[in-house]
């Protein structure tokens, strides 16, 4: 499969690897520069073919197509203004910016220098900014002055100026202008994009040069981080490098959807999120596709959005989540009246499971029952898809993530990390999901922490990487993914950890402390369910609700905002004190009845209180 990329220098040695250290080298010896794989080799035969097309948020205003040959002028540009700004390779650049194609330039400017993205979704407060700048050791950022997000105007660089109160390490911070938002601009450090690409250009211009050289990277050399929540309360930055993960996402993309050449793509995924990275950018461009890029919602200015956008362009391959779905599903069928949708060949869904519901509306409604469906399961960590029908060739079972991609070795386990080979009463084998051994786009480690990687995915069972999900195997050797068994909730496809929503609570002035458990939500598939003791004489009423919710959005960011606060005056705990989740969780899902043993707690009588109390 590598052989179908372009390569400085081939490999000495394909794999080696170990999950002790854990220690895995793809493509040992290689060089290369993704963004020669995704721009140049394709400049020849698709320079004049689009490699971005850009809806705007609001439908009248222009369309932007970007074609390979201005994308090859743009990422240049970008990549000297990184030059003239200081940054090398190695050096991390923080990217918080809206859905516009800058964002794109700017991670592929980076990547073209050697120089390694951290991009942060627009959704994150400062503090969460603040803390992976710092995490990442960051000393660059480009932003916009503001984004637009359906009927909201989020004001980004006001933002990031909050996030580098106090931080010394940020020496550059380069603005993009989107909303013309007024913004503070501070002498030597925040500078215009504009400008810089303008003077970038004379030099470029003045050298009589089309293509900054990229710069070149081993195989094994970082390409980015993207932080993500885990089970404990701070998020990781996972590394992804060069090589293995352009393989992966080259591959993963041709063959889940089946790509053709000339084929349009839509991925309404953010690029603040992995599948925005692996099919938005690297994926699709790697492969010399069409990409779409969507800066606004699906439900603005109305519910018939995506369909404006597939009949628009002609999209050929829609690839979106099981919330965006549900949610469209609430609307009706109103808002696809009269819709085109004939281009559609293939659809996707990633991020969550997908209820059999959903699927056959998405089947029916969207598809008119003759696009497949891929449900693509994989994670920030894994970097592409791994388990996952292949449109069309291998057949779909609705809610199944069906056949592990060849190449791919799962296996389920039990809590003693024993493979599972006893079937059910139903035939099914059902466990922990661990994969056997590494493929090329697999995390390599934890940025800073080693040792947190090792603990985090390959400590719990020896010598398998384990994905913190749950799942069932059919007979025929099809996987169904149930759900994370850890403890990290999927809101509306976004990932949150309840010990990160914890901490944020209990920063609440008036909050001695909390426990925060997922609940089944009709649209966003979990919802997040806080039960909270606060002090004595607070007013436990809508007020004080309201003020954690804002504390929980200053210290995460509005995604994080639970959907349900219940006071309780104690909460379910072992003698040794730790919290009995299991009832939280069966009290939120709104079971009434049998709670299971309760008899090793502490003080059993909370259980009732908090049961009768329930939201
Ligand atoms: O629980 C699984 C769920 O999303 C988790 C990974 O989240 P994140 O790293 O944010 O990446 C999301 C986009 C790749 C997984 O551990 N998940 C992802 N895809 C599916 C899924 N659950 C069920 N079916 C899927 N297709």
């Amino acid at each position: 499969m590598a052989e179908n990329f372009y390569w400085r220098k081939k490999w000495d040695r394909v794999l080696e690897w170990n999950f002790r250290e854990p220690k895995v080298e793809w493509f040992k010896g290689a060089k290369l520069n993704i963004t020669e794989n995704c721009i140049d080799r394709h400049l020849e035969e698709l320079g004049e073919k689009p490699a971005i097309i850009w809806e705007p948020n609001n439908p009248e205003e222009r369309t932007r197509v970007v074609t390979y040959s201005r994308l090859n002028k743009r990422v240049c540009q970008f990549a000297q203004v990184l030059i003239n700004n200081g940054v090398k390779k190695g050096d991390r650049v923080c990217i918080y910016m809206g859905m516009v194609p800058e964002l794109a330039y700017a991670v592929l400017g980076c990547a073209r220098i050697g120089a390694i993205h951290s991009v942060i979704f627009g959704g994150f407060s400062a503090q969460s900014i603040a803390d992976r700048l710092y995490d990442a050791q960051a000393e660059y950022i480009v932003t916009c002055d503001g984004a637009y997000r359906g009927g909201k105007d989020i004001p980004l660089k006001s933002i990031i100026d909050d996030a580098l109160i106090g931080n010394r390490l940020v020496k550059k911070v380069i603005v993009y202008t989107r909303t013309r938002t007024p913004v503070s601009m501070l002498k030597g450090r925040d500078v215009w994009w504009e400008d810089e690409m303008d003077y970038a250009l004379s030099q470029i211009e003045r050298n009589n040069i089309v293509t900054l050289p990229a710069v070149e990277m081993d195989a094994d050399d970082p390409l980015f981080i993207l932080y993500t929540s885990g089970s404990t309360g701070k998020p990781k930055g996972v590394v992804h490098t060069c090589g293995g993960y352009m393989v992966w996402t080259g591959y993963t993309f041709v063959n889940v959807f089946q790509y053709k050449p000339g084929e349009v793509h839509f991925c309404t995924a953010d690029i603040g999120w992995i599948t925005g990275h692996s099919y938005i950018v690297y994926g699709p461009l790697s492969m010399g596709a069409t990409s779409v890029m969507f800066e606004g919602i699906p439900t603005w200015p109305d519910a018939g959005r995506f369909w404006d956008i597939v009949n628009k362009y002609k999209v050929n391959i829609l690839y979106t989540a099981p919330t965006a779905i549900r949610s469209l599903m609430s609307y009706g069928l109103d808002p696809l009246r009269d819709k085109d949708l004939s281009s559609l060949k293939v659809l996707g869904t990633v991020g969550e499971p997908i209820n059999e519901e959903a699927w056959h509306w998405y089947d029916r409604e969207v598809g008119k029952g003759s696009s497949p469906i891929v449900d693509t399961w994989w994670q920030t960590e894994t970097g592409g898809v791994l388990i996952s029908n292949l449109a069309g060739v291998t057949p779909a079972k609705p809610s199944w993530a069906t056949l592990p991609m060849p190449g791919v070795q799962p296996v389920l386990v039990d809590e003693r990390g024993e493979e599972v080979t006893e079937p059910d009463e139903e035939g099914m084998l059902k466990g922990n999901l661990c994969i056997k051994a590494p493929w090329p786009g697999i995390i390599r480690t934890t940025y800073g922490d080693h040792e947190r990687c090792r603990k985090n995915y390959f400590a719990t069972y020896e010598n398998y990487y384990f994905t913190g999900d749950g799942a069932l195997k059919d007979a025929q050797g099809n996987f169904r993914i149930t759900g994370r068994v850890d403890d990290v909730l999927n809101v509306s496809g976004h990932r949150i950890g309840t010990a990160e929503v914890e901490n944020a609570i209990n920063m609440h002035t008036n909050v001695v402390e909390s426990a925060v458990v997922g609940f089944p939500h009709q649209i966003k598939g979990q919802g997040i369910y806080a039960f909270v003791i606060t002090e004595k004489n607070t007013h436990e009423d809508d007020r004080a609700k309201n003020d954690i919710l804002e504390t929980v959005a200053r210290i995460i960011g509005p995604i994080a905002k639970p959907d349900k606060i219940q006071f309780v005056s104690g909460l379910p705990k072992t003698r040794s004190g730790k919290i009995m989740r299991r009832i939280l969780r069966k009290i939120a899902e709104g079971e009434t009845g049998n709670l299971g043993d309760t008899s090793t707690l502490l003080d059993p009588g909370i259980v009732d209180e908090i049961k009768n109390k329930a939201l």
